[in-house]
């Protein structure tokens, strides 16, 4: 297998994914100079070569030449369009692995571009990769071979956690992961507020949350105890913490987790 290290990685789309998997790649030993990004606007690319040395293009064939991976990091609905425009030059090079980090797209819709046989990887990203904290959930298409799987795990492995699934699991993973980063932010806002509406100032309130919500993060990833467990250590009969998570319970917050999750699942399935 080709070590990761000296690889040639085409990244079409460098946005917020696309860009966190850059700087993932580039702290965990890639040479910046095998990174060929593009994007239609020059200079994004031109930023992103100053903030990475990455060599940034605007010609997607141009990139995906000679690439051994190509990552497609734009939105689901051009997905397909971009992969037409370059299967040309990925059929040229039956090696190349193509990866989607796209949402919803299926690894048949891409398979059926391009020539028979070629490997297909379909990953499921997160943002805390920005931050080393990613989750990349991924699921190999009908010609992936192992060894593809491992070097698309070992390259995401530079940006946090990576976990192959079957692709049939991939509305249930966005739900859990893709999108869910968002809910622990929608909670942290709401709670900053709530803090205002105590008399805190903005961004006292702001610390304090943000804290909370870090170290709670930390004590469920590294503890290994169940999160049952953990509420439960921290709810003292008849105290303080007891008498929010009632009123959270009684406001239906169980209820609506699983009906956002349901709904997110669903808007992956429909983006397909
Ligand atoms: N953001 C998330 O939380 C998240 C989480 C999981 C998965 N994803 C998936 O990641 C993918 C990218 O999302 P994102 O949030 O990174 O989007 P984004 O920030 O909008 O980035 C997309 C980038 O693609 C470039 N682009 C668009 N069309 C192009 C083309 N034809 N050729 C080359 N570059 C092109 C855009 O730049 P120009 O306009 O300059 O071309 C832009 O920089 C999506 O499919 C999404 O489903 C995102």
């Amino acid at each position: 297998m080709t070590s990761a290290t000296s690889l040639s990685i085409a990244i079409l789309g460098g946005g917020k994914i696309g860009e966190a998997l850059i700087a993932g790649l580039v702290a965990g030993g890639v040479n910046p100079k095998d990174i060929h990004v593009t994007n239609r606007t020059e200079a994004t690319g031109q930023a992103l070569e100053e903030r990475y040395g990455v060599v940034p293009m605007t010609d997607n064939n141009g990139a995906a030449s000679d690439a051994d991976v190509v990552f497609l990091c734009v939105k689901p609905k051009q997905i397909v369009g971009l992969l037409e425009e370059v299967a040309q030059t990925i059929d040229n090079n039956a090696n190349t692995v193509v990866v989607s980090m796209a949402a919803g797209v299926t690894n048949a819709a891409m398979e059926e571009v391009l020539a028979a046989g070629s490997p297909v990887v379909r990953v499921m990203p997160n943002t805390p990769m920005l931050v080393g904290a990613g989750m990349s959930a991924v699921a190999p298409g009908r010609f992936a071979r192992e060894e593809d799987v491992e070097l698309v795990t070992e390259l995401l492995e530079k940006v946090g956690e990576v976990t192959v699934i079957e692709e049939s699991e991939m509305d249930a993973v966005v739900a859990l992961s893709g999108s869910a980063p968002a809910y622990y932010f929608l909670f942290t806002e709401a709670l900053i507020d709530a803090g205002v509406s105590l008399g805190l100032p903005r961004d006292v309130a702001k610390r304090f949350a943000v804290s909370s919500a870090a170290g709670a993060g930390k004590m469920l990833a590294e503890l290994g105890e169940e999160p049952a467990t953990l509420r439960a250590n921290v709810s003292s009969p008849a105290g303080t913490t007891i008498a929010a998570l009632r009123e959270l319970e009684e406001s239906g917050l169980r209820g609506a987790v699983y009906r956002a999750a349901e709904a997110c699942a669903r808007r992956n399935k429909e983006l397909g």
